[in-house]
């Protein structure tokens, strides 16, 4: 096979990486020695949150690029470029030379995670329990071990206290208008619209298991506003009216899988921003191969996590959401001072298959050759 149909073959399995509400903000463009991976930043999920979900992002697509390299018999050598951070410049240069002429060979890991790429996917269902003395449990502890610059907490039961911070967190996310805004940005409400577009949240998403019957219904009331000229100011002022327990977003309990895992960053350098992206890919890919589902669960750290750094101005109505929710996070998951969670997610055997239907898309237009002079 030609080095180029190679790097074809790499560029679609790196463009399978998962991306918050599948907005894919990542285009790849590949010429005849490697890949540049460029970032458009108006696709990118939250505006207001400044790159780090990106970086944390590009970690990922790093792990996929090494894995997907891999496979085809070739040593990755990825070189990020973080100081611009602009649209029109890469964020990330991969280039590959032959495994043979590579120091170490692909491990055993790196092959069972590199099958899994295109079996990944995010599995909201309902789980059928699993447990934390399962061996992926200890290989998943490996890889955070190995993995410099980011932490792996685990912990089999939900407490009461962190259920009432998601809780918080999903009503903060509906009352704050700029947030909602980007994700109902996102938001799909039919198959046609989403083999349309081939990206954003689906409205199986959001529905979930019927549960959240009377939270989809808002949103796409939501929708429908926002096709007519933006949502009026005094259906935005009743927004919170609607917000009760029957219309929390996230399942009134998630002691249904094995546990609950967050993944923290040692200071949130880029350099460990990365490495808490890469760590995030590799367990994920892991606990698919060895057939778990996985679930990101991710309102609470992005809460806590820009609350932390001081970047997000959470709008004064919406603080008593978030008193002392770093050290009740940290009690949680009993990690360090100095930690950032960035990453959490629920794991647990699935029910059966994964119906085809839940699968997400992909963009056909992330993928470009570049034209040699
Ligand atoms: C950084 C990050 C955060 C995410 N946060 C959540 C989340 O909080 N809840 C959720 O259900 N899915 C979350 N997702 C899953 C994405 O919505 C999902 O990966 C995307 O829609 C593509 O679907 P797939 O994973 O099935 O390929 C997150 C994904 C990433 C990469």
């Amino acid at each position: 096979m030609t080095t180029q149909k190679k790097l074809l073959r790499i560029a679609q399995a790196v463009i399978q990486t998962p991306t918050p509400s599948n907005c894919q903000p990542w285009k790849i463009v590949i010429d005849e020695c490697g890949l540049d991976i460029f970032h458009e930043s108006k696709r990118a999920k939250f505006a207001t949150l400044p790159d780090d979900l990106s970086v944390f992002g590009l970690g990922m697509i790093s792990a996929a690029l090494e894995l997907a390299g891999g496979k085809e018999g070739m040593q990755t050598q990825s070189t990020p470029f973080l100081e611009n951070r602009a649209d029109d410049t890469p964020w990330l240069r991969a280039e590959f030379s032959p495994t043979e002429l590579a120091e170490e060979p692909s491990s055993h890991i790196n092959d069972l995670l590199a099958s899994a790429i295109f079996q990944r996917h995010t599995d909201r269902r309902d789980y059928a329990g699993g447990s934390l003395a399962d061996s992926v449990f200890h290989e998943a502890a490996h890889e955070a071990e190995t993995t410099k610059g980011a932490n792996l907490y685990f912990i089999d039961q939900y407490p009461e206290d962190y259920l009432q911070l998601t809780h918080e967190a999903d009503l903060a996310f509906l009352e704050w208008p700029e947030l909602r805004r980007d994700f109902m940005k996102w938001a799909r409400f039919t198959d046609k619209e989403i083999a349309k577009t081939r990206d954003g949240d689906s409205w199986r998403d959001l529905l979930g298991e019927k549960k959240n019957l009377g939270y989809y219904l808002r949103l796409y009331v939501w929708g429908l506003t926002k096709k007519r000229g933006g949502v009026p100011g005094w259906l935005q002022k009743m927004a919170p009216k609607f917000v009760d327990k029957l219309y929390q977003l996230s399942p009134v309990s998630y002691n249904d899988g094995a546990g609950i895992g967050c993944i923290t960053t040692q200071s949130a350098s880029t350099e460990e921003l990365l490495a808490s992206g890469r760590l995030a890919m590799r367990i994920w890919l892991l606990f698919n191969a060895r057939n778990y589902a996985f679930q990101p669960l991710c309102n609470i750290t992005m809460f806590v996590y820009s609350q932390h750094r001081g970047f997000w101005n959470l709008p004064s109505h919406l603080t008593h959401h978030f008193v002392n929710a770093y050290s009740r996070m940290q009690s949680t998951f009993a990690f360090s001072e100095h930690e950032l969670p960035v990453f959490c997610f629920r794991t647990g055997m699935p029910i059966g298959e994964y119906p085809q239907n839940e699968r997400t898309l992909r963009r056909h237009d992330r993928i470009t050759q570049r034209q040699s002079d």
